[in-house]
């Protein structure tokens, strides 16, 4: 039996390196269509956690997740011999940036040197982790013929397939968002189609794994870049006494040719922040300079800078200093209505306000607790004491936030994603971004 047709007869077995955001979601997804599907994680709690049917991904509930692990559809491990067994495996463990923000793909490599002794010939591996254009065929598939003995395109497929989820997202989730593969050949293209069709609604193959790296790249340098331009507007219009927020609005009535992007305190998240520096240091490696994402990059690096600097104004104008005021961050999550806070620029704005002396709260109904290098960081339960606070600042734009509530209470609000746009009363004590 060939590898598609025991896709399409549901007798394949799909194995997920990595159960975060990413894998879990994608996991959960290939169980659903009757795939029988392993999930391999090093975080011991969170196989557990899975294996009892609990899901601490907020994208996959646990109601569905428990009754497949009941059904045995699917089932998390903390070792990687359920490899072996698998026909296709797909890794999506972390890539983030190392402190000097040159891309770390020692996840990666720390996976497929786990992977590597289970190997068998006939299997297919698509890594979905982000990368830079040139490492599934430079990198990872000499990686694991070294390993294995086994031909990459002859004895075991390697494909890369972005990723392309967007937490939170209500309408876009892993099955109708078309999913794009890049394999190094033909024939590993088709089998990857073939197992992506299985629970994707469309799937489309490019002419190689590079081409799809370069995809998502794309896809996150343009938001990078164009966030970037608006942060950049927002300054601008800070100069000039304009509101970026009514700048926007009225351009955005135009039918064609411009596509509202909006300011904010900065980038967030595991993705947009740091894929396009992974294309920036691949360009460096060839001696060309990636000046749109080192531009985009700086400007929005500075934003939570921005934030304090009118948290400061905003403060200064009632005569008060941040040193010793009693200051509320309102959101650490890094976008709307989700618990990620990786990257939050929340984070940097506590800290930059902490340092100038001012006694910082936050409060977050998403995220309960942060860890930042190892310390526990814990938010105020709610908002009964709103009215000892000199000053709030609105981070993330969370819809459980009443915030007529919040600029009735507070002194003052420095409000940073314009969701203040419906509050009437108070607009004096309001600082927008
Ligand atoms: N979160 C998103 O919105 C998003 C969207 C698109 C693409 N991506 C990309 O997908 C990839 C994964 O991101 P994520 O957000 O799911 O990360 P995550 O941190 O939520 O999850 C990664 C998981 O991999 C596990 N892991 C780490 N090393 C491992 C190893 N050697 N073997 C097995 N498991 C290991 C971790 O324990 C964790 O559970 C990244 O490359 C990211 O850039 C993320």
């Amino acid at each position: 039996m060939t590898l598609e047709q025991a896709i399409e007869n549901r007798t394949a077995q799909v194995a997920v390196v990595g159960l975060g955001y990413v894998g879990l979601p994608l996991a959960a997804r290939t169980a659903e269509v009757g795939l029988r599907t392993r999930g391999v994680d090093i975080n011991r709690g969170r196989v557990a956690n899975i294996n009892l049917g609990i899901s601490d991904i907020s994208d996959v509930a646990s109601e569905v997740l428990a009754p497949l692990v009941a059904s045995g559809l699917l089932s998390a491990h903390d070792d990687f011999a359920v490899i072996n067994e698998s026909d296709a495996i797909i890794i999506c463990v972390p890539t983030p940036l190392n402190k000097t923000r040159d891309p770390d793909i020692g996840f990666i490599m720390s996976a497929a040197e786990q992977i590597a002794p289970h190997m068998k010939a006939g299997q297919i591996f698509v890594l979905e982790s982000t990368t830079y254009p040139g490492f599934t065929r430079e990198v990872l598939a000499p990686m694991l013929e070294q390993a294995s003995g086994l031909t990459a395109g002859v004895d075991f497929h390697v494909a890369f397939s972005p990723e392309r989820i967007d937490p939170g997202n209500a309408t876009y989730g892993v099955r109708n968002t078309t999913k794009i593969v890049g394999a190094l050949s033909e024939a590993g293209g088709q089998c990857v189609r073939a197992l992506y069709s299985a629970f994707i609604d469309q799937v489309q193959v490019v002419s190689s794994p590079d081409c799809a790296e370069m995809v998502k790249l794309l896809e996150n340098t343009f938001r990078a870049v164009n966030i970037g331009l608006v942060n950049e507007l927002a300054l601008m219009c800070h100069k000039l006494g304009l509101s970026v927020w009514e700048v926007i609005d009225a351009a955005a009535t135009k039918p064609f040719g411009y596509m509202p992007f909006y300011p904010g305190p900065g980038l967030g998240g595991h993705c947009i922040p740091i894929d396009p520096l992974y294309l920036s240091w691949k360009l460096r490696s060839l001696n060309y300079q990636a000046r749109f994402i080192e531009l985009a990059d700086t400007i929005n690096t500075d934003m939570p800078t921005h934030v304090v600097r009118l948290v400061q104004d905003a403060l200064n104008d009632r005569g008060k200093a941040v040193r010793g005021s009693r200051i509320l961050v309102l959101g650490v999550a890094y976008k709307r209505d989700i618990d990620d806070y990786r990257e939050s620029p929340a984070i940097t704005v506590i800290d930059q306000i902490a340092e100038k002396g001012a006694v910082v709260d936050y409060y977050d109904p998403h995220v309960p607790h942060y860890f930042e290098e190892g310390t526990r960081h814990e938010g105020i339960a709610d908002l009964s004491d709103l009215e000892s606070y000199d000053l709030g600042v609105i981070i993330t734009d969370h819809r459980a936030f009443d915030y007529a509530d919040i600029c009735r209470r507070l002194p003052v609000v420095v409000d940073t994603r314009n969701a203040t746009r419906d509050v009437r009363a108070g607009q004096d004590h309001i600082y927008l971004l």
